[in-house]
């Protein structure tokens, strides 16, 4: 079956466009990659992990003062995640997603850093911790993760890519039975 959504579908959303600005194009792509290979070997499902990834940066405000990012006023202030969650979640019902899946990838973009919740220790399921994984894998010190730069041709070339090779998985799952017969 096709999927209803594609990761070309939510990136080229004007939505998408705007708040990925904000935390860079280029870790999001990143992060929705390392999502699909982490998703590959840890056999979780590759469609939400991807989506969870792409759309994990969109809740980040401006903290600029004086023209200049402050960063004390982020750590004290941010709920990026929180607001990211609300977000994607909206996105992706007015796009019509899954409502099963759009919340899966919510709570997963909810809990991909724990920065703004109290200390303890959350008992993640394997999509939130891979999510949260390909967000670390693209860190860079300082956040420099956030200034990568990429083409939006390139961008979107890489979306596509993904896309591709999720449609492959998901034919080869929904026919594996041939392969017994
Ligand atoms: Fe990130």
């Amino acid at each position: 079956m096709m999927r209803k959504v594609t990761l070309e579908t939510v990136f080229t959303h004007p939505i998408t466009q705007k708040y990925l600005q904000r935390s860079g194009i280029a870790h999001a792509v990143a992060v929705a990659e390392y999502a699909y290979i982490f998703a590959k070997r840890f056999d979780v499902d590759a469609n939400l992990a991807t989506k969870a990834a792409l759309l994990h940066d969109v809740g980040h405000y401006t903290w600029y003062r004086d023209g200049k990012w402050d960063f004390d006023l982020y750590k004290e202030n941010d709920i990026h995640a929180i607001k990211g969650a609300a977000r994607a979640h909206k996105l992706l019902i007015r796009i019509g997603e899954d409502r099963h899946a759009a919340k899966e990838i919510a709570v997963a973009i909810l809990l991909h850093t724990d920065s703004y919740l109290p200390s303890g220790q959350l008992e993640l399921k394997p999509l939130q911790k891979i999510v949260a994984m390909a967000d670390e894998a693209d860190e860079e010190q300082g956040g420099n993760h956030h200034y990568k730069r990429i083409s939006k041709e390139d961008a979107l070339e890489r979306i596509r890519a993904l896309d591709k090779m999720i449609a492959v998985g998901e034919f080869n799952q929904s026919n594996s039975h041939v392969a017994f017969m």
